[in-house]
């Protein structure tokens, strides 16, 4: 199914390969509407958590990353818009498990400590965890699709996502797991 890698094809072949894999495009689109659940829920679910942190660097990383977030879901409506879909959302039954798992935890630590900053950490990571790894994987599915221009917007936000991760791991490693081992 490598159709459009012949020299002079058009660069968005996505008609052709739609024909030639209707039922991979189906999982494609499927996973993207899933997506899209996903990041218009953590749109919500951020502020909780930035209300609920402490350290202004945790707090400040987080607010930085809902507005990245929000730039995640227009982006996807590109990706709607480029594969001739309405942009609808499938409800993420993962991505609703992680973030009930984060408000778990700020209700089972106390308020201002930095253990709780340190949940909140370990419950963004996960997040950035599973949109990692659901971008990386329609990466590579937009790439093997020959959906090159939905392949470079999945690639933008992948790198985002990425970013954010290691910044949550900066600010734990360097400070707030240390103020934490020293709570009670
Ligand atoms: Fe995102
Ligand atoms: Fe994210």
């Amino acid at each position: 199914m490598k159709k459009n890698e012949t020299i002079g094809d058009p660069k968005f072949a996505t008609k052709t390969t739609a024909q030639d894999a209707p039922a991979l495009n189906g999982l494609f689109k499927d996973a993207i509407a899933d997506l899209y659940w996903a990041e218009n829920h953590l749109v919500k679910a951020l502020p909780k958590m930035i209300s609920a942190a402490t350290a202004p660097e945790l707090k400040n990383a987080i607010e930085s990353h809902l507005e990245e977030t929000k730039v995640h879901v227009t982006r996807l409506e590109q990706v709607f818009e480029l594969l001739g879909e309405k942009a609808i959302a499938k409800k993420c039954d993962a991505m609703e498990g992680i973030t009930k798992e984060a408000e778990g935890i700020v209700e089972e630590t106390e308020p201002g400590t930095a253990t709780r900053d340190v949940g909140i950490i370990l419950a963004s990571q996960k997040v950035e965890h599973y949109e990692i790894a659901s971008y990386g994987g329609l990466y590579q599915l937009a790439t093997t699709l020959g959906l090159t221009d939905i392949a470079d917007i999945l690639a933008q936000t992948l790198a985002e996502e990425k970013l954010a991760d290691s910044k949550l791991t900066d600010i734990a490693e360097n400070e707030i797991n240390y103020k934490a081992a020293e709570e009670a």
